[in-house]
């Protein structure tokens, strides 16, 4: 795999940033710098991307508005870029780990928006934050290579402010990476590697999209303070979604691409689900839940047996209700309330559809990866880990007391290039001034995780019963639920590249409203 490539910056109108310095990927031991190339980026893989408005077919009826991405293939393999047949959703972008990718970006939105490629690591520039952003015309390079493991990575939008507007209004493609390791596992491809990309949305009487995030009034503050929540569920963009599939095992890989609204994803009948990969890849071992625990943002893939169904049978996703809330009222939009679609309710999310074909078995390997784990140990703040609170800042959600400033670090928020630490997020159970009593989806740029604790305090689990069995721990993240009243130890190394990145609240309209920082990775 070549590793002298960084992503080299090309940008419009916008602030300089740190040198790009290249190392090796997230989760190898040794690291090597080189020096950023001019103009020495050859791409094996180049893309046009345009974002656009567009209509589409969704419910009966009227077409819908919406603005979506479409790619073209300039260079590279033409099945590296596929899409999501009759959805705003989309492109899915299919690529090899070491995969060298420069994406031209055309913005022809009549906003500025900019690319983020969640869960990638990759540099400052090339990652979608919000000073990149573009305006409607503008065009930009995204150069990067490709370090992460296999798994389901995602993009979207970016821009300060604009992100949940933009997302809601359909902007969200999959980046799916696999390597050798994966490859080695056999696990189900081609057709029974299924993408579901899981979102809410409201329609008003004429099909168009509604979305009050940004509203005025006391729709608006509603949704800015609890996120919005639709009342319809699409899967890969489409109403009562439902998957023909053959009597054989399948690999699914669910995205949460809502943007407040939180899962618990159950099968119908209750049979255990089997859980391979997370935000960022593959498990060690495959582990069972009962049902899932989904925030924004997060992915999860599962492996799914339908060998052992009954031909013709029908299965379906279901979302769970959630435990009622002990009264606080903000939990209202978000966990019980607004929309005919309460997250209080039991939903259908999906129909899962037994082909009547003869039933092949395979056999799921009982370990997943060799990669070494990191080691909690290894944390040069081990004993005293940097802390992060969920807060209110006058009537807008923020972090350790701290709103979003475009260009502004805190001293406790500048990590060295190459160290490994330790963070610990607090959210309070109850509500108040400090902010709690709402869930948070934590999303850090720049890195992948592990989750090496969580805790929850006695007095919320009245309120949150059985919250533990739904989350996927396990693997590498890049997202964390947040729940009232829990607090979660995340262990991260920063190997890769120095600058600016954000981390910040995945709840889109949370973020929006400022919940969000900038953390400097210091050379
Ligand atoms: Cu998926 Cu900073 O976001
Ligand atoms: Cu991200
Ligand atoms: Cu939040």
């Amino acid at each position: 795999m070549a590793l002298n490539q960084s992503g080299r910056r090309r940008f419009l109108g916008v602030l300089g940033g740190t040198a790009l310095l290249g190392a090796l990927p997230g989760m190898a031991q040794t690291r090597k710098n080189v020096t950023e190339t001019p103009d020495g980026f050859t791409p094996d893989l180049e893309l046009e991307l345009r974002a656009a408005p567009d209509q589409i077919a969704i419910l009966p009826g009227q077409s819908t508005g919406v603005w979506r991405y479409r790619a073209k293939v300039l260079k590279g393999p033409a099945n590296a870029v596929t899409t999501i047949p009759g959805s705003y959703l989309g492109p899915i972008i299919n690529v090899r780990r070491g995969t060298r990718v420069r994406v031209n970006f055309i913005n022809e939105l009549p906003q500025p928006s900019v690319v983020h490629w969640h869960g990638l690591i990759i540099p400052e520039a090339m990652d979608g934050h919000p000073r990149y952003v573009v305006p409607p015309g503008g065009r930009y390079t995204y150069e990067f290579e490709v370090r992460n493991r296999a798994g389901t990575y995602w993009f979207h939008p970016h821009p300060d402010q604009l992100t949940g507007t933009q997302v809601n209004a359909g902007l969200a493609g999959l980046f799916i990476v696999t390597d050798d390791e994966e490859r080695a596992l056999k696990l189900p491809d081609g057709e029974r590697d299924v993408a579901l990309v899981i979102q809410d949305r409201s329609f008003t009487s004429d099909n168009q999209l509604r979305y009050v995030g940004n509203g005025p009034g006391m729709a608006g503050m509603m949704s800015r303070m609890n996120g919005f929540i639709g009342d319809q569920i699409l899967v890969n963009g489409r109403p009562d979604f439902s998957l023909a599939v053959e009597r054989r095992p399948y690999r699914l890989r669910l995205l949460n691409g809502s943007n407040s609204r939180i899962y618990k994803l159950a099968w119908n009948d209750s049979s255990p689900m089997t859980v391979i990969g997370s935000d960022g890849g593959l498990l060690y071992a495959p582990v069972r839940r009962t049902y899932i625990t989904l925030a924004p943002a997060e992915r999860i893939e599962l492996w799914v047996d339908f060998s052992t169904r009954v031909a013709g049978e029908e299965l379906t996703l279901q979302s769970q209700p959630f435990a009622a809330s002990t009264g606080g009222s903000m939990m209202g939009g978000m966990m019980g309330g607004s929309g005919s679609l309460p997250n209080g309710a039991e939903f259908p999310v999906l129909k899962v559809r037994i082909g009547k074909g003869a039933a092949i078995s395979e056999k799921l390997p009982g370990m997943l990866t060799s990669i070494a784990p990191l080691r909690p140990e290894q944390a040069s703040n081990f004993a005293n880990p940097r802390t992060f609170r969920t807060t209110m800042v006058g009537m807008r959600w923020g972090l350790n007391g701290r709103v979003f400033e475009m260009d502004g670090v805190a001293k406790d928020e500048v990590v060295r290039l190459g160290s490994t630490e330790i963070w610990e997020f607090i959210n309070e159970a109850s509500m108040g001034m400090m902010g709690g009593g709402m869930p948070h989806p934590i999303h850090i740029h720049g890195v992948q995780f592990r989750i090496i604790g969580r805790r929850v305090q006695p007095a919320a689990i009245s309120a949150w019963h059985s919250l533990n069995e739904g989350y996927v721990d396990e693997g590498w993240k890049d997202t964390v639920l947040l729940m009232p009243g829990e607090r979660v130890r995340l262990l991260m190394r920063f190997d890769n590249y120095p600058g600016m990145f954000v981390y910040h609240c995945h709840n889109l309209e949370h973020e929006d409203m400022g919940m969000m920082r900038n953390f400097l990775i210091k050379a």
